[in-house]
């Protein structure tokens, strides 16, 4: 067993004295548990190049290859530098590959030239895995590179109205648009390239890196490459997730008026008692940006695995009169890997959205039922406890749809088992649970017990599944489990490994309605060095830990969703949260926030942090509501679940040393606000499964910064408070205790209605409104529709034959649209075209329902025989009395609510009661 670092024996510490813990004052981020910039050797040394100090890098040996523009990349020795270089050997040159691909995608790849006669032995990791299968069908086929004629430049179509241009000498690539010859985003344009090639180590070098009492052999040297990004035009950087901050928009980290600050660290750590807003690397890693501003929207994507540093650099950072123009300069550090980036030209930031989706995958359609609310704590003891917190929800009426047990239902922390004396009947307690439509979650976390009598370990260590040490034995790190062993999930064979476990057979008191949590899987270590593996462990392949560690947890998360599609034979879709991610986790399961804390500060960072994840393609995640570590007040825990009712992962949770939270103990009043909370929650489900669908086709997320409905809103730019659900709906958090007013900033030209009384609100202007305890402001925006269910059960399944209501929210043109999309919510039919898509018109005093698919008769069907109960009508003048429906003429009243007017609003709620139209039909409804 390794030695007990003072981290460990805290971990001890929470396993046996919990008494004694995270009263959330007694401790805090331990900040010294963790490297920043100046100890992590390669990131201290990029950090300190100035703007062309390096060599210049010259691009040569151009040739149109296979449809890809291929060159040698290397720096220009003068003869000063050849005859100083002494025994440092001349550079290989590096081999360089563009490629475009449709939409206006330019991937850049920069590699050690292997078929050099001196290259290196070892390969350098390219990550798999992560960008889609069928991307390279997308491929535009190049065919011929078009230079300048003095030979400076080449240049290359990417998509209507925008090139690349290459330069040789010094290397720079630049994404321009064609007419004006506007660059959009450029690299080099500062000469900070470097690439560190592998080499042989010198006599008397010393590789090791040492960091509290770790030791990293390093067995292959430096290898890290860091270069600079330039967004033009831009006003704003946003995305590479995942760090805490109340923030959206990327703050400086280094320049003109910035003290001391970190890079942005991408590197997946489990972080005890986070700060709310800190550049430190949390549980996952995308290493993907994009910029905004009045002129448009770009993205830059690099897919690499390794630790990551990236620097936003303030205007002057390099001295130049720059200051102040329109551009700003990033740049990227990384350890290991290889340069493979891609360019996305926008122009909008919806479409820089798809452009990434259309490489690393849109997220994969959940059940309905996970889009719900979740019920979970560390944890809910034994089958009386659940049983208790069942019959709870239903007392008080409250719907939720899964309950989660977290570690200590195992036995012994031996996932896949259960403590047989607290959950002696696990499968008659879930089948329980599932005779109201409710489902259970479980953990199961990445650590494998080191126990021979543990059939998982068992199997694992005679198959050789796990990750290695340096020195090839199994690694053995400390994890709740004590002393474990971590499955190689990179390897495809240990993947279907895995996954079997999941199988009703394998996994013993199973049920179908049992769904998992991937807990851990930074992979986190706690007496590893910053809590995580060694960086010289070693994976399939040879691949060193220091490669791959951020693309670990997505493997663990793949492989779990895998058995579970596995388990049902490929008929239900699965539903499996994780910690860890990377870009593409989205394609796996949901994502929440990790551990986080019950402070006002930490509520309002879930929101950008919420929807950075949406912006780098993780549309469904979450953050603990109430705050995992502490207690919050009563009055924190209601705002928090009004602001988490419009999260795309709705979950409460706690740490078991916090007080019991479940929604009926603080009293009446707030029994009633929290059930109010959650009813809106379902209420929208019918709008919120529309949009996970829509998400799950295009990339564009479910909770959206304003910016990206109104992109030439300057006001919008930076605004991290409020936010949009799809389209229609605009959300302002309440952050403050106590507060009695809010200034709210409604964008756009159109009007906006205040969804708890239907009051009007003029667009492009800030509103000083008043809070209430009730909720916090939510708008519905003039000129959509919005699909509802007000009928409350005890869970979503109960619902699906309910009636629908539609909220129509009429412009100044008296018109408004919106859509609904259902399917039977479980299996994966809808690809085969069982579902029903409608589209919602009103204009000319008429609504109009007609489908959006048009379906094939070889297809699968989805019938529906849900009606229609209500129509909300807002903004319309009053005086309507009678609505007509077609087919069949029928006439039915319209009468004033229930949206009732408070605070002297000016607009008036009709509703025209049982049109009872079927949701699945097309038909029309005239108001008279
Ligand atoms: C980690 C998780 C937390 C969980 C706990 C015990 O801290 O982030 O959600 O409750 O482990 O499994």
């Amino acid at each position: 067993m390794a030695p007990l670092t003072p981290l460990l024996l805290r971990y001890l510490v929470v396993i046996l004295i919990p008494l004694f813990l995270f009263s959330s004052s007694a401790s805090a981020w331990k900040k010294d548990e963790f490297r920043n910039c100046n100890q992590t050797p390669f990131c201290k040394c990029a950090r300190t190049r100035t703007p062309h100090s390096l060599p210049r890098l010259i691009v040569s040996d151009l040739l149109i290859s296979d449809g890809h523009l291929t060159a040698h990349l290397q720096p220009s020795l003068s003869s000063e530098d050849d005859v100083s270089a002494g025994d440092t050997p001349h550079p290989r040159p590096l081999v360089l590959r563009l490629s475009v691909y449709q939409d206006g995608i330019l991937r850049l790849k920069i590699d050690e030239d292997y078929s050099a006669p001196s290259a290196p032995s070892k390969q350098r990791f390219e990550v798999p895995d992560v960008v889609l299968p069928d991307f390279e069908d997308r491929r535009l086929w190049l065919p011929r590179v078009s230079s300048t004629e003095d030979g400076s430049i080449s240049s290359l179509y990417l998509s209507d109205g925008f090139e690349v241009v290459l330069r040789h000498d010094p290397f720079e690539i630049q994404v321009r648009r064609k007419r004006s010859n506007d660059p959009i985003i450029s690299l080099n344009s500062h000469g900070l390239f470097e690439f560190e090639q592998l080499r042989e180590k010198k006599e008397g070098e010393d590789w090791e890196e040492r960091f509290r009492g770790h030791t990293d052999t390093r067995p292959h040297g430096p290898q890290s490459i860091s270069f600079d990004v330039s967004f033009h035009g831009a006003e704003f950087v946003y995305g590479i997730p995942e760090h805490a901050s109340t923030s959206l928009a990327l703050r400086a980290t280094r320049g003109p008026g910035v003290d001391h600050s970190e890079p942005y660290r991408l590197f997946n750590l489990d972080v005890f008692e986070y700060l709310h807003d800190s550049p430190f690397g949390l549980y996952g890693s995308i290493p993907f940006m994009l910029s905004h501003g009045l002129k448009g929207s770009a993205g830059f994507f690099w897919l690499n695995a390794a630790e990551m540093q990236i620097d936003v650099l303030a205007p002057g950072w390099d001295d130049s009169a720059a200051a102040g123009n329109d551009r700003i300069d990033t740049f990227w550090m990384s350890e290991a890997g290889i340069v493979d980036t891609f360019f996305f030209v926008g122009p909008g930031p919806k479409d820089v959205l798809q452009q990434y989706a259309s490489v690393t995958g849109t997220l994969a359609m959940p059940q309905e039922f996970a889009i719900a609310y979740h019920q979970c704590r560390w944890n809910y003891r034994d089958e009386e406890d659940v049983a208790t917190v069942d019959a709870g929800f239903d007392e008080h009426d409250i719907p939720y749809d899964v309950l989660w047990l977290d570690i200590e239902h195992t036995d012994g922390k031996r996932y896949f088992t259960w403590d047989r004396v607290l959950f002696p009947n696990p499968e008659e307690m879930q089948k329980k649970l599932a005779a109201k439509g409710r489902h259970m979650v479980t953990i199961v976390d990445p650590h494998i017990k080191r126990d021979d009598s543990y059939y998982v370990h068992k199997e694992a260590t005679d198959k050789g599944y796990y990750v290695k040490d340096a020195t090839g034995k199994d690694f053995d790190g400390w994890c709740w489990s004590g002393s474990s062993s971590y499955p190689d999930t990179l390897n495809p064979e240990v993947r279907e490994w895995w996954a079997e476990k999941f199988s009703l057979k394998n996994y013993g008191g199973s049920t179908p309605s049992l769904y998992i949590w991937n807990d851990m899987n930074e992979p986190s270590v706690f007496n590893g060095p910053e809590i995580s593996m060694p960086r010289d462990a070693l994976h399939f392949g040879g691949v060193e830990h220091r490669e791959l560690h951020n693309v670990y947890g997505l493997y663990f998360h793949m492989a779990t969703a895998d058995g579970l599609l596995k388990r049902g034979n490929g008929k239900d879709r699965p539903f499996v949260l994780s910690r860890a991610f990377f870009a593409g986790s989205q394609r796996h399961g949901a994502i929440w926030t990790g551990d986080n804390s019950a402070d006002w500060d930490q509520l309002r960072s879930s929101v950008p942090m919420i929807l950075t994840l949406g912006l780098t393609g993780i549309s469904f995640s979450g953050a603990d509501v109430g705050g995992f570590f502490g207690n919050p007040e009563p009055e924190l825990l209601v705002r928090w679940y009004q602001l988490a009712a419009y999260y795309p992962f709705f979950r409460a949770h706690a740490h078991h040393d916090t007080k019991r939270r479940e929604p009926w103990l603080f009293g009446e009043r707030r029994t009633a606000l929290i059930r109010e909370a959650i009813h809106i929650r379902y209420s929208l489900l019918p709008y919120y499964y529309s949009l996970f669908r829509k998400a799950s086709i295009s990339g564009i997320p479910i909770m959206r910064p304003l910016w990206l409905e109104f992109p030439e809103d300057k006001k919008t730019f930076d605004n991290s408070e409020a936010f949009m659900i799809g389209e229609g709906i605009l959300v302002q958090g309440i952050y403050e205790e106590g507060q009695k007013s809010v200034s709210v900033y409604l964008p756009g030209e159109q009007s906006w209605y205040n969804m708890r009384n239907g009051a009007a609100y003029s667009g492009g202007q800030t509103h000083k409104l008043e809070v209430f305890e009730d909720s916090i402001p939510s708008f519905q925006k003039a000129g959509s529709i919005v699909p509802r269910k007000y009928r409350f059960r005890r869970s979503t399944t109960q619902m699906a034959n309910d009636p629908y209501t539609l909220v129509i929210a009429l412009n100044s043109s008296l018109a408004a649209e919106g859509e609904l999309y259902i399917d039977d919510g479980k299996s994966y039919d809808f690809e085969q075209g069982a579902y029903i898509h409608r589209r919602f018109v009103f204009s000319n005093g008429k609504l109009t329902s007609s489908t959006i698919h048009s379906a094939s008769l070889r297809e699968k069907k989805f019938s529906s025989s849900c009606t229609v109960e209500r129509i909300i009508l807002l903004g319309l003048p009053s005086g309507a009395k009678k609505a007509v429906i077609e087919p069949g003429n029928h006439e039915t009243e319209i009468e004033p609510g229930p949206l009732t007017l408070r605070g002297g609003a000016s607009s008036v709620a009709l509703v025209i009661r049982k049109p009872n139209v079927r949701i699945a039909d097309d038909w029309t409804i005239k108001v008279l």
